[in-house]
């Protein structure tokens, strides 16, 4: 499993002399120096990155209800289908691949023997979602299948939602009859204001008359965000929009390789109508329907506000298949010239007007293209070659657009090989940490060199808590942005990573995640609030800010066996964190604090230089008793920030950190 693929990252020695001092020293004191110009603050700053894993798209993301819904989830079995025989009807199921839709990719059906049917005994097929399938009142489905019989008379269908023991019938429509050629059968189906929200429900095609019906392709969606039709839930994307993303990173990641270049995201197999994508093999133990194909991808970004950033095949997969740099790697280069066509061109162009011809004649926005994905893995050290090839063919093209490179970032994977031959212009480092780790390294970019490309950290996390993580990750996430703020000179481009997860046993592959969900609802992890505090209140210029007098907590740090001896065996890391930013705009200006301990520490805050500083603001706070607390589908809300007025500010004041919290003090310079 690709989930053993975890190794980082080796925390250096870092200069953080000015940031430590001993225990139980005098009270801190930052300043803050508002007669400095600042550094600009990229507004690319904070973005997301995506790919299937964890049910992120199907099971997640993408509103498709229906789970293995053209029955090529198992070569064996009909998974995730059930036989419906009622008061004595009798029938069986079975993959049938003697049938497929003509023209189509639909090529194994789902047949229904219905030996004994008849008024009252009913038989069918059933589908019990991604662990379940949710039912809320009020609402319109809209259920959609293929379906043929070789019965003379043709066969009468209905569908239904209805609870898992087939008792209550959410809400029920007539199907159509059914007859000899394969024929699309849509119909809506409808719940009443009465019903009782659940997930315990199942999709039913059901019929009373005896014979045999083939179905292929069913599927269910209930609303979807701005109506799209194959579109994206409604509660995910919401809470995505609102962390204000400058940019979305996909299609991954581990799934944009493939375990094999023959299972990598092949972006064409991913476009046009839904019965015409074949699927693929993900790389995180499930098959991908792709109904995120890539135009999906784009219309999310899209949706969101955000700016794609597109990762494109560099040939290496993750089972180690390496194509070198030379002919046999060109095919793979203009697979992404293509693709950026298809994302980019105008209607007179072959991949441009493809686009068009699938429903959005506008070309996107691209300003990043990132050239393969963590390719420091790749054990044949082939990477110059590939990415010199890549480079030079975007390049030609396309000379304005920004390209990032897997390698030559300072982050331990990226270090295993070198590129030479060519300069990125971003390279993009991967941290993937536990909370002391990281926020013993939160000043990292501190000390960074000034002279390479940028910075994208395109995957990043602290990992404690599971399927998504808790406020200690949380409050060293924090640590850890409040250093990239610090830094935006060097860090151009962030996005955490995982995103999504779907919290249903079974549901999850990598362990820690963002946003959790189950079918019916969803929630944020505390870091993804913390996340959403930063963005809202990011600003354009970041503050000069020093800190003095930082208490610190001893840290075992655990045996490495990348760096054994690089570092002392208990460390000294800070407790607090800070960053200053201000919004020209706003008039405003953010000081950002994160208190990692289990007691409140005062601060005195300097704000040198500075005009007018009002004495009302306002604080954001994310706290809670326990470094552990967090969130979960039945407690969705324990840790979440809390917004309240706050008196007795101006140029120089103090103010109590909570115990365990993230701050996003307010500041109004009006
Ligand atoms: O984020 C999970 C995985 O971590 C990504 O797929 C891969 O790029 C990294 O190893």
């Amino acid at each position: 499993m690709p989930v053993a693929r975890r190794r980082f990252r080796a925390p250096r020695l870092l200069s953080l002399a000015a940031l430590i001092a001993p225990l139980a020293m005098a009270q801190t004191a930052i300043k803050i120096d508002l007669a400095k110009p600042g550094i600009p603050l990229s507004p690319t700053l904070y973005g997301l990155m995506t790919e299937e894993i964890n049910y992120s798209y199907d099971g997640g993301l993408y509103a498709e209800l229906v789970r293995n819904r053209v029955f090529k989830d198992d070569d064996k079995a009909p998974v995730h289908w059930s036989v419906v025989q009622d008061a004595g009807g009798s029938a069986a199921i079975a993959l049938d691949q003697r049938f497929p839709v003509a023209d189509t990719a639909l090529t194994t059906s789902l047949r229904l023997d219905a030996m004994h049917a008849a008024q009252g005994h009913r038989v069918g097929i059933a589908n019990a979602g991604y662990w379940g399938i949710p039912v809320k009142p009020n609402t319109r489905y809209r259920a959609s299948f293929y379906a043929r019989t070789t019965n003379a008379g043709g066969v009468p269908l209905t569908v239904s939602i209805e609870g898992a023991d087939g008792k209550t019938v959410y809400a029920q429509a007539e199907g159509g009859r059914i007859n000899s050629e394969w024929k699309r059968y849509s119909v809506n189906l409808n719940t009443g204001a009465k019903v009782k929200p659940t997930t315990n429900a199942r999709l039913v095609i059901a019929t009373e008359s005896p014979g045999t019906v083939w179905f292929n392709q069913v599927s269910l969606f209930p609303p979807t965000y701005r109506d799209r039709p194959n579109g994206n839930r409604v509660d995910l994307m919401q809470k995505l929009v609102d962390m204000k993303p400058a940019f979305l990173r996909f299609p991954g990641g581990n799934f944009l390789e493939g375990e094999t270049v023959a299972t990598r995201f092949k972006w064409k197999e991913t476009l046009g109508p839904i019965e015409q994508r074949p699927g693929h093999r993900g790389t995180w133990g499930y098959r991908s329907s792709d109904g995120m194909g890539l135009l999906e991808f784009l219309e999310w970004c899209e949706d969101m506000g955000a700016e794609p950033v597109l990762a494109v095949f560099a040939g290496y997969a993750l089972h180690g298949e390496t194509i070198p740099g030379g002919p046999d790697l060109q095919p793979f280069v203009q697979e992404a010239l293509d693709e950026i066509e298809y994302v980019t061109g105008d209607l007179s162009t072959k991949w441009g007007a493809q686009r068009a011809r699938d429903g959005h004649p506008a070309p996107f926005k691209l300003r990043y293209v990132e050239i393969g994905n963590e390719d420091g893995f790749d054990k044949q050290k082939t990477y110059d070659g590939r990415y010199t090839q890549f480079h030079d063919a975007i390049r030609a093209k396309y000379p304005q657009l920004k390209l990032i490179s897997t390698v030559n970032g300072k982050d331990w994977l990226s270090q295993q090989q070198k590129l030479t031959s060519r300069v990125p212009d971003l390279v993009d480092e991967h941290y993937y940490y536990s909370p002391m780790e990281m926020m013993n390294d939160a000043a990292r970019y501190d000390s960074y060199e000034r002279k390479g490309p940028k910075v994208f950290i395109g995957e990043w996390a602290a990992r404690e808590g599971e399927p998504t993580t808790n406020l200690h990750s949380a409050l060293a996430d924090a640590a850890f942005m409040a250093g990239m703020e610090r830094n935006a000179d060097v860090v151009e481009m962030s996005c955490y990573a995982p995103l999504l997860v779907n919290a249903n046993p079974g549901g999850m592959q990598w362990t820690s995640n963002l946003i959790g969900y189950d079918v019916q609802s969803s929630y944020g992890s505390p870091s993804y609030h913390m996340q959403k505090m930063f963005s809202n209140y990011l600003g354009n210029v970041s503050l000069p800010l020093h800190a003095e007098k930082v208490s610190t907590q001893s840290w075992q740090r655990p045996p490495n066996k990348e760096t054994p001896l690089e570092l002392p065996p208990v460390m000294q890391v800070p407790t607090m964190f800070f960053s200053a930013t201000k919004s020209d705009q706003r008039r405003e200006i953010y000081l950002k604090v994160v208190n990692a301990i289990g007691s409140a520490q005062t601060v005195q805050v300097d704000l040198t230089g500075a005009g007018k500083v009002a004495a009302q603001g306002k604080a954001i706070v994310l706290a809670s008793a326990k470094k552990e607390d967090t969130n979960t589908i039945a407690e969705p809300t324990k840790v979440v920030p809390v917004t309240s007025e706050v008196k007795g500010l101006g140029k120089q004041f103090s103010y109590n950190f909570a115990p365990y919290s993230v701050t996003v003090l307010v500041l109004s310079t009006n």
